[in-house]
């Protein structure tokens, strides 16, 4: 498994539709919500192996300190197995090298646990997704 900058537009139309089946297509919401308007100022990495996209995630940068990490997905059969892991790392020495001082996150209810694995704490609440999906604003100090 390698972990890449997808670059090419196919690249970019698998890398987006991983993201939309695992956090959207479940609650019903329509291609095209799975994008906000920041991914041109983004970066975004997937997990690939075998020319499959395992995993995806995007770090973007609210102020010269201050990075976020969105849209971190995992293909469900993958889930479990560090490619969620190795994303969030990633994404994270990406923060670094571009000055981050810490990274704040949006988790919902479910992947909290995961980011405490990590460091991350929660410091509030965050707005509910579709009126369902709890989540919480999470912060890590580097
Ligand atoms: C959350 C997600 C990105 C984690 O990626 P992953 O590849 O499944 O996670 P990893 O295999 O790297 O897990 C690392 C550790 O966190 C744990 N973990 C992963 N997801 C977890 C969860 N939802 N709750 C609790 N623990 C979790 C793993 O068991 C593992 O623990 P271990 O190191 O003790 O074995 C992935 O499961 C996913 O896409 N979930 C659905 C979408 C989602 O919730 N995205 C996050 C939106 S905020």
């Amino acid at each position: 498994m390698k972990l890449i900058e997808p670059k090419t537009d196919k690249d970019f139309e698998r890398y987006y539709d991983l993201r939309w089946r695992i956090l959207r297509a479940p609650w019903n919401q329509p291609k095209g919500s799975e994008k906000d308007d920041l991914e041109n100022k983004s970066i975004h990495l997937m997990a690939i192996d075998n020319n499959e996209i395992w995993g995806v995630g995007r770090l973007h940068f609210n102020s010269s300190e201050e990075a976020q990490i969105r849209y971190m997905a995992v293909e469900e059969n993958q889930q479990g197995k560090g490619i969620g892991s190795s994303i969030l790392l990633k994404l994270e020495e990406r923060a670094k090298e571009k000055g981050a001082k810490y990274t704040v996150l949006n988790s919902r209810d479910s992947a909290v646990k995961f980011y405490e694995k990590y460091g991350y704490r929660v410091i509030g609440e965050a707005p509910t997704l579709f009126g369902v999906i709890k989540h919480f604003k999470m912060r890590k100090e580097f």
